[in-house]
């Protein structure tokens, strides 16, 4: 088996990141997502607010972080994509069935991913046209997934502007469009954060982001934390996999992945401070769940002053993070079958399109014409999200710990993650590899029984 201990050349003619600043940025456009500004809030606001969100935290740095360096560093060492990764490391092995339920994970989420980024575009605009009244949101929100024709209109959508950029490929199209994007997002959200924080009545919103109060703590959020952590950093289907088999041997991997984590934390944090604080100011409740992003907040917003421009910004900002992380999940396949079957990157977009709109389908018709058909008591877009964020992330999870704690050997991984000695961070790198040996394994198990159904906490 070969092991991670030396670098492995970029194979001749594979495109790869053109510099390390773009390669955080292009990692972080991964992690930054709809899971920021309508999981995080929704998330916090039903799970009693700032408790949750430190143990969002602690999740994020005990699990998240340690699996992202090892995804980063087998992609960097393999160059290649989720499947083929497992294949060369350890050839003639069933460990490649961890990159097939990547790229059936990506696919998967992808359906009903789309189909909410669908409803974000939607927004803007209905927003532009200004038709999102402050009185009839509910109204709104439900006319907007109960027509089928113009939600799959709008899913389509989505699913060609990412296909746009994935089809330009890794340096020119995907690199240069997340640089571009990524700061326009961070303005964005500074915006609307001074406008809310500004409100008077703001301070009661805040409290509730970062005032802990412990007792609100219970077992199931913890596992829910456990989740969203996987969700947020794209962690467990071989995207991050992925794009850290485009990275340079000199670029420091678990440096990359810290900045990724605080900036993706950084974002959640700030899409918290402005929704919450206009949440309360407003006197609505924080606790609407998938609600929050489609009904309160253009409420909301729609009720202060330059309302109809802070809402139509803050659905700019988030269609610019959904669109960045779906070019990270149409990666995933498009990598896949480019460089297994040989396929060019125009063909493996075109046929990874073609499913994931077929795919689609079912899940964007279950909110309208398809609403009665379920499967095991579930919707299509209900099964989908379960299947592929219940199952096939955490077991993703699960065989990445497993593979990289037990079957490659901790000097290797340590050498990898330090560049071969060249940088300082050997300390750093095997408390990872040890987080990887023993608890993540555990933690990731007890959600995936969890999501099963089968332990609660
Ligand atoms: N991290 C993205 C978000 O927070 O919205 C979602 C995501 C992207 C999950 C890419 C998984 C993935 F592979």
């Amino acid at each position: 088996m070969s092991q991670p201990n030396s670098p492995s050349q970029q194979p001749a003619g594979r495109d790869s990141f053109v510099t390390s600043l773009g390669a955080v940025v292009v990692t972080l456009g991964s992690a930054v997502g709809l899971g920021n500004i309508w999981k995080f809030p929704a998330l916090a606001g039903e799970n009693g607010g700032a408790a949750f969100v430190l143990l969002y935290l602690l999740c994020v740095a005990g699990v998240g972080l340690p699996v992202l360096i090892a995804e980063l560093l087998l992609g960097r060492h393999s160059r290649a994509n989720a499947v083929t990764t497992f294949r060369k490391l350890s050839p003639g092995k069933p460990w490649f069935l961890i990159g097939v339920s990547g790229v059936l994970a990506a696919v998967i989420i992808m359906t009903f991913y789309t189909d909410v980024a669908g409803w974000v575009y939607s927004y803007i605009f209905k927003s532009l046209t200004g038709q999102l009244s402050v009185e009839h949101t509910e109204a709104i929100f439900e006319q907007t997934i109960s027509s089928p024709v113009s939600s799959l209109l709008w899913q389509w959508l989505a699913l060609g502007t990412t296909a746009a950029v994935v089809i330009m490929g890794v340096s020119k199209g995907i690199e240069r469009v997340i640089k571009r994007l990524m700061p326009a997002l961070l303005l964005l959200l500074i915006i609307c954060d001074i406008r809310a924080i500004s409100l008077p009545g703001a301070k009661a919103g805040l409290e509730f982001l970062f005032q802990p109060d412990l007792s609100k703590l219970s077992g199931a959020a913890i596992l829910t934390a456990l989740g969203l952590a996987f969700f947020k950093l794209s962690l467990g289907m071989g995207t991050m996999l992925t794009y850290g088999s485009y990275m340079s041997d000199s670029q420091s991997i678990p440096a990359t992945a810290t900045r990724v984590v605080l900036a993706d934390t950084l974002v959640s944090l700030m899409a918290g401070m402005a929704i919450f604080p206009a949440v309360f100011a407003f006197g609505y409740e924080p606790t609407a769940g998938t609600g929050l992003l489609f009904m309160t907040i253009p409420a909301v917003f729609a009720s202060m002053p330059f309302g109809g421009l802070f809402t139509f910004l803050f659905f700019v900002l988030t269609a610019i993070a959904a669109t960045g992380a779906m070019i990270s999940l149409m990666e995933v396949p498009v990598a896949f079958i480019h460089e297994t079957l040989g396929w060019s990157r125009r063909k493996a977009v075109a046929l990874t399109v073609v499913v994931m709109a077929l795919l689609g389908l079912p899940a964007t018709l279950s909110t309208s014409v398809w609403s009665s058909y379920t499967v095991f008591g579930m919707t299509f877009f209900d099964l989908f999200d379960f299947f592929s964020s219940n199952i096939l992330l955490p077991l993703g999870g699960i065989g990445i710990a497993l593979y990289v704690g037990w079957v490659l050997r901790r000097d290797k991984f340590v050498q990898s993650g330090s560049n071969q000695g060249g940088l300082n961070n050997q300390r750093l790198v095997a408390t990872c590899h040890s987080l990887l040996r023993f608890v993540t394994p555990v933690a990731v198990t007890i959600i995936l029984l969890n999501g099963l159904g089968l332990f609660t906490l």
